[in-house]
């Protein structure tokens, strides 16, 4: 239940649990609008409110190298006083001297009487902010919102525990988990509500991550469409021999977006005259081909492409098969979440392609567990199943 604004024995206000959850979800509103820009560090938003709860001042954090939110905050201020108020922001103040100085200080400068934190640096090293404002003699509470900060930053953190992009496999099934029928045909298992809703999971994305056998079957275009300033994120293409089509509609030449196309080719795959060629008239349709390390089958190694997208700025990849991807990513233990959208229709047939495919676990035991993060739900006619990877306590 919402605790009522009441004045605490220190003689400070304290904020109910509604307009806590208010800053701080203007705090996540104002880290979102900087989507995609800030790689490798977190979407961060500040608020800072007087003693009588009036905003006064809000902060976001730009990209590397940039103001962290707090500091561009404060840096706002000029000479106004926020004596006895409250600072929001959705990440803990940081404690360590980056390419930037440390923001506890300078927070804990202000004269304010608390802090609301939404969720802790997962990075030890730039941790210890909280600890610090404690220290200074600032009331400071940690978790307002937390699961929404974290859902925010899912990229940031996971790249913090693993040094990759966070990983979410999507697919649109039927209930026997095919995403094609047997000759080919995939439009539309799913309805009209599932894939305006994956557009939406799109806009949340860094990069987009497809097969070259789903580029060939469907030619997709890999854009955002219809969600309301929805970006369309990197587009990026798993092609060891560069086979993807010069009339690819995702090329820059016929999408003609301007977002940045990825040609993701194998070192060994490429290694003749005929693959290189193809691979330089695709670099000269304006596509960006990466020569990564191979994997046993001579295919991209996912470890070396995930690497390679972190430094395009990619935080989260949204791979979108098909089955033979999906399985490549899995196997490797490269998938955080999955987003499976299921139709209640049956397909059925052993010659129809599942949403997995590959030779896939040889003993349970070697299987990949998930977990559902919300209770299933539906979207239209169909099911919406969101899961994450269930990590080992020793991971
Ligand atoms: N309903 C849906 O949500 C949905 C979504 C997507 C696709 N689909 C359907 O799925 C079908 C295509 O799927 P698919 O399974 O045949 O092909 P795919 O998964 O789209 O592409 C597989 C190809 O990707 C390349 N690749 C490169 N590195 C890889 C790696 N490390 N691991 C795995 N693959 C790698 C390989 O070709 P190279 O060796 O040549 O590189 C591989 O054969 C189509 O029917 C399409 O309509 C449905």
């Amino acid at each position: 239940m919402a605790r009522a604004a009441k004045r605490s024995s220190a003689g400070r206000v304290a904020a109910s649990a509604e307009v806590d959850a208010r800053h701080m979800a203007r705090c996540l509103e104002l880290a979102a609008t900087m989507r995609g820009q800030t790689a490798p560090n977190p979407m961060v938003g500040c608020v800072i409110v007087d003693a009588r709860g009036r905003v006064v001042v809000e902060g976001v954090h730009r990209g590397p190298g940039q103001l962290h939110a707090e500091a561009d905050a404060i840096a706002k201020l000029g000479k106004r006083s926020v004596a006895g108020g409250t600072l929001y922001v959705n990440l803990e103040p940081c404690n360590h001297t980056g390419r930037t100085p440390p923001c506890a200080p300078a927070v804990a400068a202000l004269g304010l009487a608390r802090v609301v934190i939404g969720d802790m640096d997962p990075i030890v090293s730039h941790s210890g902010g909280g600890k610090r404002l404690r220290r200074a003699g600032l009331h400071v509470d940690v978790g307002v919102l937390r699961a929404q900060c974290q859902t925010l930053n899912r990229g940031f953190r996971t790249w913090a525990r693993t040094g990759r992009p966070h990983v979410v496999l999507k697919a649109g099934a039927s209930l026997d988990g095919k995403i094609a029928t047997a000759s080919g045909e995939s439009q539309w298992i799913t309805s009209a509500a599932a894939r305006h809703d994956a557009m939406q999971q799109r806009a949340l994305c860094d990069a987009i991550v497809v097969g070259i056998g789903t580029v060939l079957a469907d030619d997709p275009k890999l854009t955002v469409r219809g969600v309301r300033n929805g970006r369309s994120p990197i587009r990026v293409v798993l092609d060891s021999h560069a086979r993807t089509p010069l009339t690819a509609a995702l090329l820059p030449a016929q999408a003609r977006d301007g977002v940045r196309v990825i040609i993701a080719t194998s070192a060994r795959a490429t290694a003749d005259g005929a693959a290189q060629r193809r691979a330089a008239r695709l670099a000269a349709a304006g596509a960006h081909v990466l020569r990564l390390p191979s994997d046993q089958d001579q295919r991209v190694d996912l470890h070396a492409l995930l690497t390679a997208l972190t430094e395009f700025g990619v935080l989260t990849a949204l791979v979108e098969g098909g089955g033979i991807v999906h399985a490549g990513f899995l196997a490797a233990d490269l998938v955080d979440e999955i987003l499976l959208y299921q139709a209640p229709l049956i397909i059925g047939g052993d010659g129809a392609p599942g949403w997995v495919r590959g030779t896939g676990a040889a003993r349970l035991a070697a299987a990949p567990r998930f977990e559902f993060i919300a209770a299933p739900s539906t979207v239209g006619p169909d099911l919406v199943l969101r899961l994450r990877r269930t990590i080992d306590a020793d991971g």
